[in-house]
C-alpha cells in the first residue's frame, strides 16, 4: 500500500511582475510519505516558500500554477478555484508556521485567545474544553506556567516563545502536515535547536508530517529524514539525509555543505559559494546552477539535465551522474564529510 500523503508531479510556478514573466518553480515533482520529516534547503530566491505556499493555495495574487500537479487526499489542488475549497485544507489538514512569527500573531489578542479560536475551529471544542485544551497545547510546546501564559499578549514573550505560540496554533488544528517555513531563522542558535527539537517531539506526539524550509543545511542534519536541496525553482538533488551529507553528487550540494561552518578547520577561511543565482525573468538554458560550477561540462550551458538515480531513494540532476560525463572527485570537504567529519 502506498503511504504517500502529499504528491507533486511536474510543478511549475510564474509570477507576472511589471509586464515580466518570473519563473518560481520549474518543474519540481516531490512525493511526501505519511510521517516522514523532509527538509528543504537552497539559497533564498531557491523557490522553498513558493513551494509550499502552492499545497496551501497561498499563493501572491501575481502568481499563477501554469503546470503540473498536486495530489493530496484523491484531489489535485492545482485545480482549485475558490476560497472555499482551500478552506477545507488550509490549517485544517496543511497547516504552515510563517517566517516571522511577529506577524502571524495578532498583537492586540491574547495569547490563550488566538490558540483557543483554532480549537474552537478545528476541533470543535468551545468554552471550558476549548480553554482547557488551549492550555494542554500551550504545555505540549513548552510553554511553562501555561495557566498564566494564556493571559498574556504576544509582547509579552520574547522570540523563541513566540515561535512556540505560532506553533501552538498550527498544532491546535491538528493538520496532517505541518510545514514550518524557517522557524528559526531570526532566533539565536540555542533557542533555534530547542525549537527544532520541540517540532521534532510534536512530530511523533501527533503523527504529523512534517517539511522544513531553511537555509541552513547544519541545522537539518539532526531532523529530517530526507532533504530536498532546491537551486533555481529546481529541485537539484534529494535524498535521505546521511545520502546527503554522505553521499551528495550535485555541485550545488556540495558547494552548499563545503560553506557550512561546522566543516572548516579552525583558522580555516570558510568556504562561500561564488557568483549569484541566475535571473529567473528569463529562460535558463542548461543547468542553472552551470555559471557557478566550477566543474561544469560543456553540456551543462546546453541542455537541462535529467535526473540520475543514485539509489532508489536518491537522485540528482547534474550531467556529472551521466556515464559518459568525466569522473570528477567531489571537493575535499566533501570527502572529510563522508569520512565521517560531520556525524562524529
Ligand atoms: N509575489 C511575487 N511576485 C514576484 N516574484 C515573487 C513573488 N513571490 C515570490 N517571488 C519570487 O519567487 C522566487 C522564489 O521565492 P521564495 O520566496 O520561494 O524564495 P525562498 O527560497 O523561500 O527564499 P528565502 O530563503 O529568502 O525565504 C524569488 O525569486 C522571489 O523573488
Ligand atoms: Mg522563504
Amino acid at each position: 500500500m502506498s503511504n504517500t500523503i502529499l504528491s507533486v508531479e511536474g510543478l511549475r510556478v510564474q509570477f507576472s511582475l511589471r509586464g515580466k514573466v518570473l519563473n518560481a518553480i520549474r518543474d519540481v515533482s516531490l512525493t511526501l510519505e505519511k510521517g516522514e520529516s523532509l527538509a528543504i534547503v537552497g539559497e533564498s530566491g531557491s523557490g522553498k516558500s513558493v513551494l509550499c505556499k502552492t499545497f496551501m493555495g497561498l499563493l501572491d495574487a501575481n502568481g499563477s500554477i501554469t503546470a503540473g500537479h498536486i495530489w493530496f487526499g484523491g484531489e489535485d489542488l492545482t485545480q482549485y478555484t475558490t476560497e472555499k475549497q482551500w478552506l477545507g485544507i488550509r490549517g485544517k489538514k496543511i497547516a504552515m508556521v510563517m517566517q516571522d512569527p511577529m506577524t502571524s500573531l495578532n498583537p492586540l489578542k491574547t495569547v490563550g485567545a488566538q490558540i483557543t479560536e483554532a480549537v474552537v475551529l478545528h476541533q470543535g471544542l468551545s468554552g471550558e474544553a476549548a480553554r482547557a485544551e488551549t492550555v494542554r497545547i500551550l504545555g505540549d510546546v513548552g510553554i511553562t506556567d501555561p495557566e498564566r501564559r494564556y493571559k498574556q499578549y504576544p509582547h509579552e514573550f520574547s522570540g523563541g516563545m513566540r515561535q512556540r505560540v505560532v506553533i501552538a496554533i498550527a498544532v491546535a488544528c491538528r493538520p496532517e502536515i505541518l510545514i514550518c517555513d524557517e522557524p528559526t531563522t531570526a532566533l539565536d542558535v540555542t533557542i533555534q535547536a530547542q525549537i527544532l527539537h520541540l517540532i521534532r517531539q510534536l512530530k511523533e506526539k501527533y503523527q504529523l508530517t512534517t517539511i522544513y524550509i531553511t537555509h541552513d543545511l547544519g541545522v537539518v542534519a539532526s531532523v529530517a529524514d530526507r532533504i530536498a536541496v532546491m537551486y533555481a525553482g529546481d529541485i537539484v538533488e534529494i535524498g535521505r539525509c546521511e545520502e546527503v551529507f554522505c553521499d551528495p553528487r550535485h555541485p550545488y550540494t556540495w558547494a552548499l555543505l563545503s560553506s557550512l561552518p561546522q566543516l572548516a578547520e579552525r583558522g580555516d577561511e570558510l568556504y562561500s559559494i561564488q557568483g549569484t543565482p541566475p535571473n529567473l525573468f528569463t529562460e535558463i538554458q542548461g543547468d542553472a546552477f552551470a555559471p557557478r560550477n566550477p566543474h561544469a561540462l560543456k553540456i551543462d550551458f546546453v541542455k537541462r539535465p535529467p535526473y540520475f538515480e543514485v539509489s532508489p531513494t536518491h537522485r540528482a540532476r547534474t550531467w556529472l551522474l551521466d556515464p559518459r560525463a568525466p569522473k570528477v572527485e567531489p571537493p575535499e570537504s566533501i570527502r572529510k564529510l563522508r569520512e565521517g567529519g560531520l556525524w562524529k
